[in-house]
């Protein structure tokens, strides 16, 4: 079992990343398998609807996005970590996820996820809420700690002192571990995902 730990920052070992890799301990504990992803610090480009992912399967800016789509379709459960600018989520990523679960959501369906948020004082909930959208309209459950998934801080080093936060985080790892199990044992007794209906209204029609 394996899951993808996406790093939304521009700074790979920064304060998001301290908080990934404390979720990436518990994991590691619970034997399973992680892979870190970082997005980079280059410009993304949003969606700009053109839905030439609908005949491809694959975004039409052949970037990050492919690239995690990609990565996603083996992986069984995700984190997805974020630094917060302005009470939410870094822009960057939420324009990866965007591309990403409207082009390639099939690799993320019924898979579970959480959000993880490091801030220097504030934001963290209107964020994390901001990302849980793309796992509850994607079919994904989502995982669950014993407090916000989120750090303080403005350094790793501040982010080290957060041990609350620290702790979150691990546990958060436990509680992943402990879905992808339950999943795993669901699948090979016969419990699988359902077939999701599928109808759109547009309010108009
Ligand atoms: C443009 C920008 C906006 C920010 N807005 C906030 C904010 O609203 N609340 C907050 O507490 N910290 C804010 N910060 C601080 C970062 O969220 C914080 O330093 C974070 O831990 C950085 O994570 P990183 O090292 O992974 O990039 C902001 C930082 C930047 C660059």
């Amino acid at each position: 079992m394996k899951v993808l730990l996406v790093n939304g920052s521009p700074h790979e070992a920064g304060c998001t990343a301290a908080a990934l890799a404390e979720v990436e301990r518990a994991l590691h504990e619970e034997n399973i398998q992680t892979e870190r992803f970082f997005i980079g610090n280059k410009p993304v480009a949003d969606c700009i609807g053109c839905g030439k992912c609908r005949e491809t399967g694959r975004c039409v800016f052949d970037d990050v996005v492919n690239r995690l789509c990609e990565e996603a379709a083996s992986c069984d459960g995700f984190i997805f970590g974020s630094p917060v600018y302005y009470a939410h989520p870094s822009a960057r990523l939420l324009a990866v996820m965007d591309r990403a679960f409207y082009s390639g959501g099939k690799n993320f369906m019924f898979k579970p996820a959480a959000a993880v948020l490091s801030a220097r004082r504030a934001g963290q909930p209107a964020s994390m809420d901001v990302i849980n959208k793309h796992f509850s309209i994607c079919s994904m459950p989502i995982v669950s700690s014993t407090y916000w998934n989120h750090v303080f801080g403005n350094t790793p080093a501040e982010v080290a002192q957060d041990k609350e936060g620290l702790m979150t985080m691990y546990n958060l790892g436990k509680n992943m571990a402990w879905l992808l199990r339950c999943i795993a044992l669901g699948k090979e007794n016969g419990v699988n995902a359902p077939h999701n209906e599928k109808v759109k209204t547009n309010f108009a029609r």
